[in-house]
């Protein structure tokens, strides 16, 4: 898996701000083992340089990410390794020191959603759709969307989008506070970095005060990882998870 998956242009170029983008169109945009290490790279080394005041992520027009691998959860379902490469993302994301930016245009499935709850702002388009068909594949919230989801948007809308698996549109991912605004898709990306650049240019003490108080009403989102993944891990080995992984893997025969 070569890393063209995920590339990054440096702050040099975007006025102080590290920009990754998912780009696998092809499949989606489905996240690999190896690309949540490179993303888990990315932003480790983005909270030690100090010419990265900000990090925008973005996908490819018409797909932000369809979620995990689905070749990855088989293997481990089969009896392979799932590795710690999503939990070290995770820990990396959950705990970014510098704003973090999202812009969507298209398909949001999974962790292609649950990743803007660790974002401090995200742009969608009209077109976008924020989906997590956890249950619906036998397996549960992850990336502590079980706790900053509910904290997030109450416990209906939470309910519905990270238990029921349903999808929302960019408006009610807005009106769920999933999200900061819709904009056209042709603007996805100019809002995106616009925003992004505009907040690596505030005073960088300031916006890190500003952003941990901000943030410090989270509780322990660490241990809720955690215990997600216990479960998460579980069920991927469970019947009814492999009959889902089938049905997944036929649906075009
Ligand atoms: N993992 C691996 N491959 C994926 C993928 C995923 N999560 N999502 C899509 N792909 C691949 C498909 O297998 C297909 O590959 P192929 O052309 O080699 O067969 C390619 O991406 C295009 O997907 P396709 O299903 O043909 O596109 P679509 O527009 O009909 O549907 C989705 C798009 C995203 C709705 C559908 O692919 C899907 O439901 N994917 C799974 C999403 C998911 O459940 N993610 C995990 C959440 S926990």
């Amino acid at each position: 898996m070569s890393d063209e998956h995920i590339l990054s242009e440096r702050p040099e170029i975007h006025d102080g701000v590290l920009v990754l983008r998912f780009n696998r169109p092809e499949k989606k945009n489905a996240i690999t083992r190896t690309m949540y290490q490179r993303l888990t790279e990315e932003l480790l080394s983005a909270n030690r340089d100090e010419s990265i005041r900000a990090v925008a992520i973005l996908g490819t027009p018409g797909v932000f990410s369809a979620g995990n691998d689905m070749a990855d959860f088989i293997a481990f379902a089969m009896g392979g390794s799932l590795g710690t490469e999503v939990l070290d993302f995770l820990a990396a994301l959950s705990t970014m020191e510098k704003p973090l930016v999202s812009g969507v245009d298209g398909l949001a499935i999974g962790i292609g959603t649950t990743i803007h709850l660790h974002c401090d702002m995200t742009f969608a388009s009209p077109r976008s759709l924020f989906k997590t068909p956890f249950v619906d594949l036998a397996l549960v919230p992850e990336a502590a969307s079980s706790l900053l989801g509910p904290l997030t948007m109450g416990h209906q809308r939470a309910f519905a989008m990270f238990a029921a698996g349903e999808g929302f549109t960019a408006e009610e991912a807005r009106d769920a506070g999933l999200i900061w605004k819709v904009v056209a898709e042709t603007e996805v990306e100019h809002a995106t970095l616009a925003c992004a650049t505009a907040l690596a240019a505030k005073p960088p003490q300031a916006l890190k005060i500003a952003r941990d108080l901000i943030r410090q009403g989270r509780p322990d989102v660490a241990a809720r990882i955690s215990e997600e993944a216990r479960w998460f891990s579980a069920q991927l080995k469970s019947e009814e998870a492999m009959q889902a992984f089938q049905t997944f893997m036929a649906r075009k025969r």
